[in-house]
Protein backbone atom coordinates (compact mmCIF):
# COMPACT_ATOMS: atom_id res chain seq x y z
CA UNK A 1 0.00 0.00 0.00
CA UNK A 2 1.48 3.13 -0.77
CA UNK A 3 -0.74 6.45 -0.36
CA UNK A 4 -0.66 9.71 -3.02
CA UNK A 5 0.26 13.01 -2.51
CA UNK A 6 0.62 15.88 -4.80
CA UNK A 7 3.73 16.92 -5.55
CA UNK A 8 3.07 20.34 -3.89
CA UNK A 9 1.94 19.12 -0.69
CA UNK A 10 5.18 16.85 -0.50
CA UNK A 11 7.42 19.59 -1.04
CA UNK A 12 5.51 22.08 1.34
CA UNK A 13 6.60 19.06 3.68
CA UNK A 14 10.06 18.49 2.92
CA UNK A 15 10.32 22.50 4.09
CA UNK A 16 7.77 23.56 6.89
CA UNK A 17 6.65 21.63 9.97
CA UNK A 18 3.39 20.40 10.38
CA UNK A 19 1.81 18.98 13.12
CA UNK A 20 -0.72 17.05 11.28
CA UNK A 21 2.02 15.33 9.46
CA UNK A 22 3.57 14.19 12.33
CA UNK A 23 0.21 13.26 14.00
CA UNK A 24 -0.90 11.28 11.55
CA UNK A 25 2.85 9.26 10.77
CA UNK A 26 2.46 8.59 14.37
CA UNK A 27 -0.88 7.10 14.31
CA UNK A 28 -0.10 5.05 10.83
CA UNK A 29 3.39 4.01 12.74
CA UNK A 30 1.00 2.47 15.67
CA UNK A 31 -2.23 1.35 13.24
CA UNK A 32 0.91 -1.29 11.58
CA UNK A 33 3.49 -1.96 14.36
CA UNK A 34 1.83 -0.71 18.05
CA UNK A 35 4.24 -0.02 20.90
CA UNK A 36 6.61 -2.61 19.04
CA UNK A 37 9.94 -1.30 18.11
CA UNK A 38 12.11 -3.88 16.11
CA UNK A 39 15.72 -4.27 17.16
CA UNK A 40 18.74 -5.34 14.95
CA UNK A 41 22.30 -6.21 15.86
CA UNK A 42 24.42 -4.35 13.52
CA UNK A 43 28.08 -6.21 13.09
CA UNK A 44 30.66 -3.30 11.37
CA UNK A 45 32.47 -6.35 10.39
CA UNK A 46 35.33 -4.55 7.51
CA UNK A 47 35.81 -0.84 6.97
CA UNK A 48 38.49 -1.10 4.15
CA UNK A 49 36.40 -0.26 0.91
CA UNK A 50 37.27 0.25 -3.06
CA UNK A 51 35.52 2.81 -3.29
CA UNK A 52 35.57 6.72 -2.51
CA UNK A 53 32.60 8.28 -2.20
CA UNK A 54 33.38 12.04 -0.95
CA UNK A 55 30.86 12.03 2.21
CA UNK A 56 32.18 9.01 4.05
CA UNK A 57 35.19 8.30 6.44
CA UNK A 58 35.93 5.01 5.49
CA UNK A 59 36.17 5.74 1.50
CA UNK A 60 39.75 4.22 0.09
CA UNK A 61 41.73 7.43 0.15
CA UNK A 62 41.05 8.53 3.42
CA UNK A 63 44.79 7.67 5.00
CA UNK A 64 43.60 8.74 8.08
CA UNK A 65 41.57 5.91 8.90
CA UNK A 66 42.73 2.70 10.89
CA UNK A 67 41.48 -0.92 9.28
CA UNK A 68 40.28 -3.47 10.33
CA UNK A 69 38.59 -6.75 9.50
CA UNK A 70 36.79 -9.17 11.63
CA UNK A 71 37.37 -13.46 10.79
CA UNK A 72 34.39 -15.22 9.85
CA UNK A 73 34.50 -16.73 13.66
CA UNK A 74 34.23 -13.44 15.08
CA UNK A 75 31.02 -12.29 13.20
CA UNK A 76 29.67 -15.91 14.95
CA UNK A 77 30.76 -15.17 18.51
CA UNK A 78 29.03 -11.29 18.10
CA UNK A 79 26.15 -13.27 16.68
CA UNK A 80 26.01 -15.80 19.75
CA UNK A 81 26.20 -12.42 22.21
CA UNK A 82 23.59 -11.19 20.32
CA UNK A 83 21.16 -14.16 20.14
CA UNK A 84 21.84 -13.97 24.05
CA UNK A 85 20.35 -10.83 24.16
CA UNK A 86 17.54 -11.24 22.37
CA UNK A 87 18.37 -9.84 18.95
CA UNK A 88 16.57 -12.40 16.12
CA UNK A 89 17.81 -9.73 13.16
CA UNK A 90 21.77 -9.34 12.98
CA UNK A 91 23.07 -6.94 10.08
CA UNK A 92 26.70 -7.36 8.95
CA UNK A 93 27.56 -4.58 6.99
CA UNK A 94 31.32 -3.61 5.86
CA UNK A 95 32.66 -1.07 3.10
CA UNK A 96 33.26 -2.65 -0.28
CA UNK A 97 35.75 -5.05 0.59
CA UNK A 98 36.59 -7.55 -1.93
CA UNK A 99 38.65 -9.41 0.70
CA UNK A 100 35.58 -11.40 1.55
CA UNK A 101 34.88 -12.51 -2.12
CA UNK A 102 31.63 -14.71 -2.99
CA UNK A 103 32.12 -17.81 -1.07
CA UNK A 104 33.77 -16.46 2.22
CA UNK A 105 30.28 -14.33 2.49
CA UNK A 106 28.43 -17.28 1.63
CA UNK A 107 29.98 -19.39 4.43
CA UNK A 108 29.56 -16.49 6.75
CA UNK A 109 25.87 -16.23 6.28
CA UNK A 110 24.90 -19.91 6.40
CA UNK A 111 27.08 -20.49 9.30
CA UNK A 112 25.16 -17.92 10.98
CA UNK A 113 21.79 -19.61 10.06
CA UNK A 114 23.02 -22.79 11.16
CA UNK A 115 23.35 -22.02 14.65
CA UNK A 116 20.46 -19.15 14.77
CA UNK A 117 17.55 -20.57 12.72
CA UNK A 118 14.96 -18.51 14.02
CA UNK A 119 17.00 -15.57 13.06
CA UNK A 120 17.42 -13.11 9.81
CA UNK A 121 20.19 -12.02 8.28
CA UNK A 122 20.75 -8.51 6.31
CA UNK A 123 23.51 -7.78 4.26
CA UNK A 124 24.94 -4.66 3.30
CA UNK A 125 27.62 -5.05 1.67
CA UNK A 126 27.35 -2.43 -1.48
CA UNK A 127 27.19 -2.97 -5.12
CA UNK A 128 27.82 -6.60 -6.11
CA UNK A 129 26.51 -8.61 -9.23
CA UNK A 130 23.31 -10.36 -9.62
CA UNK A 131 24.82 -13.55 -9.65
CA UNK A 132 26.35 -12.59 -5.99
CA UNK A 133 23.31 -11.38 -4.82
CA UNK A 134 21.87 -15.12 -6.03
CA UNK A 135 24.76 -16.69 -4.04
CA UNK A 136 24.00 -14.70 -0.54
CA UNK A 137 20.33 -15.08 -0.95
CA UNK A 138 20.69 -18.94 -1.48
CA UNK A 139 22.98 -19.39 1.15
CA UNK A 140 20.25 -17.84 3.31
CA UNK A 141 20.58 -14.07 3.23
CA UNK A 142 16.88 -12.58 4.22
CA UNK A 143 17.91 -8.72 3.58
CA UNK A 144 19.68 -6.57 1.93
CA UNK A 145 20.06 -2.58 2.33
CA UNK A 146 21.41 -0.48 0.01
CA UNK A 147 21.15 2.89 -0.05
CA UNK A 148 20.30 4.36 -3.50
CA UNK A 149 22.02 7.90 -2.04
CA UNK A 150 20.26 9.84 -4.07
CA UNK A 151 17.78 9.30 -6.68
CA UNK A 152 18.71 12.22 -8.90
CA UNK A 153 21.18 11.13 -11.18
CA UNK A 154 23.36 14.30 -11.65
CA UNK A 155 23.21 14.88 -7.71
CA UNK A 156 24.71 11.30 -7.67
CA UNK A 157 27.81 12.46 -9.86
CA UNK A 158 28.57 14.95 -7.11
CA UNK A 159 28.50 12.84 -4.17
CA UNK A 160 30.54 10.23 -5.82
CA UNK A 161 33.40 9.24 -8.40
CA UNK A 162 33.47 8.69 -11.89
CA UNK A 163 33.91 5.45 -10.91
CA UNK A 164 30.86 4.96 -9.43
CA UNK A 165 27.49 5.15 -11.58
CA UNK A 166 24.00 5.79 -10.69
CA UNK A 167 22.42 3.37 -12.92
CA UNK A 168 24.61 0.34 -11.85
CA UNK A 169 23.20 1.65 -8.07
CA UNK A 170 19.73 1.92 -9.78
CA UNK A 171 20.51 -2.04 -11.28
CA UNK A 172 21.63 -2.98 -7.64
CA UNK A 173 18.43 -2.60 -6.51
CA UNK A 174 16.24 -4.08 -9.07
CA UNK A 175 17.91 -7.13 -8.87
CA UNK A 176 18.10 -7.40 -4.93
CA UNK A 177 14.06 -7.07 -5.43
CA UNK A 178 13.53 -9.59 -7.99
CA UNK A 179 15.63 -12.01 -6.35
CA UNK A 180 13.00 -11.83 -3.58
CA UNK A 181 15.23 -10.16 -1.10
CA UNK A 182 13.23 -8.04 1.67
CA UNK A 183 15.48 -4.64 0.31
CA UNK A 184 16.32 -1.22 1.46
CA UNK A 185 17.19 1.59 0.07
CA UNK A 186 17.68 5.34 1.24
CA UNK A 187 19.70 8.37 1.56
CA UNK A 188 21.16 11.18 3.95
CA UNK A 189 19.23 14.19 4.88
CA UNK A 190 21.27 17.22 4.16
CA UNK A 191 23.68 16.15 2.18
CA UNK A 192 25.87 18.62 0.34
CA UNK A 193 24.06 19.43 -3.06
CA UNK A 194 20.93 17.95 -1.65
CA UNK A 195 17.76 20.65 -2.28
CA UNK A 196 13.61 19.83 -2.31
CA UNK A 197 13.96 18.65 -5.79
CA UNK A 198 16.64 15.81 -5.05
CA UNK A 199 14.12 15.29 -1.88
CA UNK A 200 11.35 15.07 -3.65
CA UNK A 201 12.72 12.47 -6.25
CA UNK A 202 14.05 10.51 -3.36
CA UNK A 203 10.09 9.96 -2.09
CA UNK A 204 8.90 9.18 -5.95
CA UNK A 205 11.60 6.88 -6.50
CA UNK A 206 10.57 4.91 -3.02
CA UNK A 207 6.89 5.11 -4.39
CA UNK A 208 8.13 3.37 -7.50
CA UNK A 209 10.55 0.61 -5.87
CA UNK A 210 8.09 0.31 -3.10
CA UNK A 211 11.18 -1.33 -0.87
CA UNK A 212 10.19 -3.08 2.19
CA UNK A 213 12.96 -0.79 4.56
CA UNK A 214 14.32 2.75 3.96
CA UNK A 215 17.22 3.69 5.39
CA UNK A 216 17.30 7.60 6.09
CA UNK A 217 20.12 9.68 8.08
CA UNK A 218 21.38 13.15 8.77
CA UNK A 219 24.39 13.60 6.62
CA UNK A 220 27.20 14.57 9.29
CA UNK A 221 30.87 15.54 7.83
CA UNK A 222 33.81 13.43 8.14
CA UNK A 223 36.83 16.09 8.74
CA UNK A 224 39.41 13.57 6.65
CA UNK A 225 36.85 13.65 3.56
CA UNK A 226 36.18 16.22 0.61
CA UNK A 227 32.75 17.01 2.20
CA UNK A 228 34.84 17.55 5.63
CA UNK A 229 33.83 21.15 5.91
CA UNK A 230 30.40 21.13 4.50
CA UNK A 231 27.36 21.76 6.79
CA UNK A 232 25.40 19.01 8.13
CA UNK A 233 22.00 18.05 7.45
CA UNK A 234 19.42 18.71 10.85
CA UNK A 235 17.26 16.55 12.94
CA UNK A 236 14.13 18.72 12.00
CA UNK A 237 14.20 18.02 8.20
CA UNK A 238 14.94 14.33 8.81
CA UNK A 239 12.22 14.16 11.91
CA UNK A 240 9.62 15.72 8.67
CA UNK A 241 11.29 13.28 6.15
CA UNK A 242 10.70 10.05 8.48
CA UNK A 243 6.92 11.26 9.33
CA UNK A 244 6.80 11.35 5.07
CA UNK A 245 8.11 8.42 4.18
CA UNK A 246 5.72 6.67 6.47
CA UNK A 247 3.02 8.70 5.52
CA UNK A 248 3.50 7.46 1.62
CA UNK A 249 4.45 3.95 2.23
CA UNK A 250 2.75 3.05 5.83
CA UNK A 251 4.09 -0.55 6.47
CA UNK A 252 7.96 0.22 5.68
CA UNK A 253 10.09 -0.78 8.20
CA UNK A 254 12.02 2.58 9.21
CA UNK A 255 14.98 3.05 11.09
CA UNK A 256 15.77 5.47 13.83
CA UNK A 257 19.55 5.78 12.66
CA UNK A 258 22.79 6.17 14.68
CA UNK A 259 23.30 9.24 12.78
CA UNK A 260 20.11 10.57 14.19
CA UNK A 261 21.24 9.83 17.78
CA UNK A 262 24.67 11.57 16.96
CA UNK A 263 23.38 14.70 15.66
CA UNK A 264 21.19 15.47 18.94
CA UNK A 265 21.08 13.08 21.93
CA UNK A 266 17.24 12.21 22.01
CA UNK A 267 17.19 12.04 17.98
CA UNK A 268 16.47 8.22 18.00
CA UNK A 269 13.45 8.21 20.60
CA UNK A 270 12.53 11.25 18.52
CA UNK A 271 12.86 9.47 15.48
CA UNK A 272 10.46 6.47 16.78
CA UNK A 273 7.85 9.61 17.32
CA UNK A 274 8.07 10.81 13.89
CA UNK A 275 7.60 7.69 12.59
CA UNK A 276 10.01 5.14 12.56
CA UNK A 277 9.70 1.82 13.65
CA UNK A 278 13.48 0.18 13.79
CA UNK A 279 16.78 0.70 16.04
CA UNK A 280 19.80 -0.92 15.25
CA UNK A 281 22.39 -1.10 18.13
CA UNK A 282 25.62 -1.40 17.17
CA UNK A 283 27.41 -5.59 18.16
CA UNK A 284 30.12 -5.08 17.20
CA UNK A 285 33.39 -5.51 19.38
CA UNK A 286 34.14 -2.83 21.34
CA UNK A 287 37.57 -2.88 20.09
CA UNK A 288 37.33 -2.03 17.17
CA UNK A 289 34.19 0.32 17.03
CA UNK A 290 35.50 3.56 17.06
CA UNK A 291 37.19 2.57 13.59
CA UNK A 292 34.03 2.03 11.66
CA UNK A 293 33.55 5.92 11.39
CA UNK A 294 30.96 7.32 8.25
CA UNK A 295 31.26 10.40 10.49
CA UNK A 296 32.58 12.00 12.96
CA UNK A 297 31.15 11.96 16.70
CA UNK A 298 29.16 8.85 16.65
CA UNK A 299 27.62 7.64 19.38
CA UNK A 300 28.29 4.57 21.04
CA UNK A 301 31.68 3.31 20.13
CA UNK A 302 32.69 2.65 23.87
CA UNK A 303 29.68 0.53 24.88
CA UNK A 304 29.19 -3.23 25.23
CA UNK A 305 27.09 -4.67 23.27
CA UNK A 306 24.71 -5.50 26.09
CA UNK A 307 25.43 -1.55 27.50
CA UNK A 308 23.92 -0.85 24.31
CA UNK A 309 20.74 -3.41 24.20
CA UNK A 310 19.89 -2.15 27.59
CA UNK A 311 20.49 1.63 27.21
CA UNK A 312 18.53 1.40 23.95
CA UNK A 313 15.29 -0.59 25.78
CA UNK A 314 15.42 1.88 28.22
CA UNK A 315 15.21 5.01 25.88
CA UNK A 316 12.33 3.06 23.89
CA UNK A 317 10.41 2.82 27.20
CA UNK A 318 10.98 5.88 28.31
CA UNK A 319 9.02 7.11 25.40
CA UNK A 320 6.38 4.55 25.78
CA UNK A 321 7.29 1.86 23.37
CA UNK A 322 8.47 -2.03 23.69
CA UNK A 323 11.38 -3.23 22.27
CA UNK A 324 10.23 -6.76 20.03
CA UNK A 325 12.41 -9.76 20.67
CA UNK A 326 11.63 -11.35 17.23
CA UNK A 327 12.37 -11.46 13.42
CA UNK A 328 10.74 -7.94 12.68
CA UNK A 329 9.63 -9.25 9.16
CA UNK A 330 8.28 -6.82 6.87
CA UNK A 331 4.35 -7.07 6.94
CA UNK A 332 2.83 -7.27 3.26
N1 LIG B 1 27.14 11.09 7.26
C1 LIG B 1 26.00 10.37 7.37
N2 LIG B 1 25.80 9.19 6.77
C2 LIG B 1 26.81 8.69 6.03
N3 LIG B 1 26.91 7.58 5.30
C3 LIG B 1 28.15 7.53 4.76
N4 LIG B 1 28.85 8.61 5.10
C4 LIG B 1 28.04 9.36 5.89
C5 LIG B 1 28.18 10.63 6.53
N5 LIG B 1 29.30 11.35 6.44
C6 LIG B 1 25.78 6.67 5.09
C7 LIG B 1 25.57 6.41 3.60
C8 LIG B 1 25.80 4.91 3.48
C9 LIG B 1 25.51 4.41 4.87
C10 LIG B 1 26.13 3.10 5.22
O1 LIG B 1 26.02 5.44 5.70
O2 LIG B 1 24.24 6.73 3.22
O3 LIG B 1 24.98 4.28 2.54
FE1 LIG C 1 24.46 2.37 22.44
FE2 LIG C 1 22.91 3.78 24.09
S1 LIG C 1 22.32 2.64 22.35
S2 LIG C 1 25.01 3.26 24.34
Amino acid sequence: MTQNFSDQQLKYWIENDDPWLLNEAQKLRRQWYGDQVYVRGLIEFSNYCKNDCYYCGIRCGNNMARRYRLTPQQIFDCCREGYELGFRTFVLQSGEDPFYDDDTLCRIVSGIKERHPDCAVTLSVGEKERKSYQAFFDAGADRYLLRHETADEAHYEKLHPVEMSYQNRMRCLRDLKEIGYQTGCGFMVGSPYQTVDTLWEDLQFIRRLKPQMVGIGPFIPQKDTPFGTETAGTMEMTLRLLSIIRLIHPHVLLPATTALGTIHPKGRELGILAGANVVMPNLSPVAVREKYKLYDNKICTGDEAAECRFCMQKRMESIGYQVAVNRGDFQP
